[in-house]
């Protein structure tokens, strides 16, 4: 092992389990020993991890069919992270200096098995969009809703990690019209003035349905929700006919306070689905594993060529990750959250 390297380590481990939603005060920041990497593993020094709002379905325990373990007391935090290889073991196919990603986030230091590990090539201009989290819209849009020219499209939390790259996307592959949903009117004008959304509707700012049949009178020929609840419905409610609807995710009942993060019951009309010849797809990213490749290649061109925006919002030490967390579910920032170590 390298003699620059600290002895110790800090990771952010789940102290409690909150009854609702989870605080800064649910968690801990722990310092540990730093491990020495085993037969086939290697130890990364953590550039960043994602804050994402899946924490709070894996600490709620509602976890039936989801591809990560439940959260439990005492429990280290995981998720997606980019860093460098300082040490490997002899066996590894990785070396010192590589650059990777995995997913043992909210560590200074993972001890990982290589395996496990992606390595980075310069596909992304930058590391840090490594933790984008546009490959679900992009899927969604191109193998569940086909987005076609002249579409208009609907993005539900068009200002989170998903959707703020959602709106982007669509623009980019066709659509007329893109009108999007967020949280307050400070988001709602960079929606509009960062990322080119035509029109955006407000949760808390009176019934959806009434605002999206402003923002969209023709109607909605494409839906990327990351919502669902009372804002699936009204997109239902103004979609033409054909229209075809990508779920991504469920941040209504995920971030509610009032169920356990792992469902989302919402009534819908199924009349209106069937005369209307709308289809209606769950989007699963272990379903499409062409996608990741396709879209990281297309992103890292955008980028290059400043077709698209990545934001996020860049939380400096580990020390504020739990905090971090808590912001994320009160919706205070704009695009993913990074911590940055
Ligand atoms: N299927 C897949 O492959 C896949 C991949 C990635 C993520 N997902 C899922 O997609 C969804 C979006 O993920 P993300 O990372 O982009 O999250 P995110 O939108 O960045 O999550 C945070 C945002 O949620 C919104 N929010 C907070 N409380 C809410 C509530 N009660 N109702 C509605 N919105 C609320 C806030 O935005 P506003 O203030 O703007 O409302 C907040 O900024 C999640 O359900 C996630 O699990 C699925």
């Amino acid at each position: 092992m390298t003699a620059t390297l600290p002895r110790t380590t800090r990771e952010v481990r789940l102290a409690a389990i909150p009854d609702g939603l989870p605080t800064q005060e649910h968690f801990a920041v722990v310092e540990t020993p730093l491990p020495e990497p085993g037969t086939g593993q290697v130890l990364v020094r953590n550039r960043y991890f994602l804050v994402f709002p899946g924490l709070r379905t894996l600490i709620g325990g509602e976890v039936d069919g989801l591809p990560l373990p439940p959260l439990r007391s005492g429990d280290t935090l995981f998720g997606p992270a980019v860093g460098e290889v300082v040490a490997a073991s002899a066996d590894s196919p990785l070396r010192t200096g590589d650059a990777v990603a995995h997913m043992l986030g909210w560590r200074e230091f993972a001890l990982v098995s290589a395996a496990e590990c992606t390595p980075l090539d310069d596909a992304l201009p930058d590391p840090v969009a490594h933790l984008a989290q546009g490959s679900a819209a992009y899927g969604a849009l191109t193998r569940l809703a086909d987005v076609r020219v002249g579409d208009v499209v609907f993005v539900t939390g068009a200002a989170g990690a998903v959707g703020s790259l959602a709106g982007q996307i669509a623009r980019l592959l066709g659509a007329r019209r893109v009108i999007g949903s967020t949280g307050s009117p400070e988001k709602a004008e960079r929606l509009v003035s960062e990322l080119g959304y035509d029109a955006v509707v407000l949760r808390g700012a009176g019934p959806f349905a009434a605002q999206v049949a402003e923002a969209a009178p023709e109607g909605i020929d494409v839906l990327v929700d990351t919502v669902a609840g009372e804002q699936l419905a009204a997109a239902l409610g103004a979609a033409r006919q054909g229209a075809r609807f990508a779920l991504v995710g469920a941040l209504s009942g995920q971030l509610s306070a009032q169920r356990a993060g792992g469902s989302a019951p919402v009534e819908i009309d199924a009349y209106r689905l069937v005369v209307k010849g709308v289809s209606l797809h769950g989007y699963s990213g272990a379903d499409h594993p062409d996608v990741e490749k396709e879209w990281t290649s297309r992103f890292g061109d955008w980028l290059r060529s400043g077709k698209i925006s990545f934001p996020y919002a860049r939380i400096a030490g580990i020390d504020r990750a739990p905090q971090a967390l808590q912001e994320l579910i009160e919706g205070r920032h704009f695009g993913a959250v990074v911590v940055e170590l």
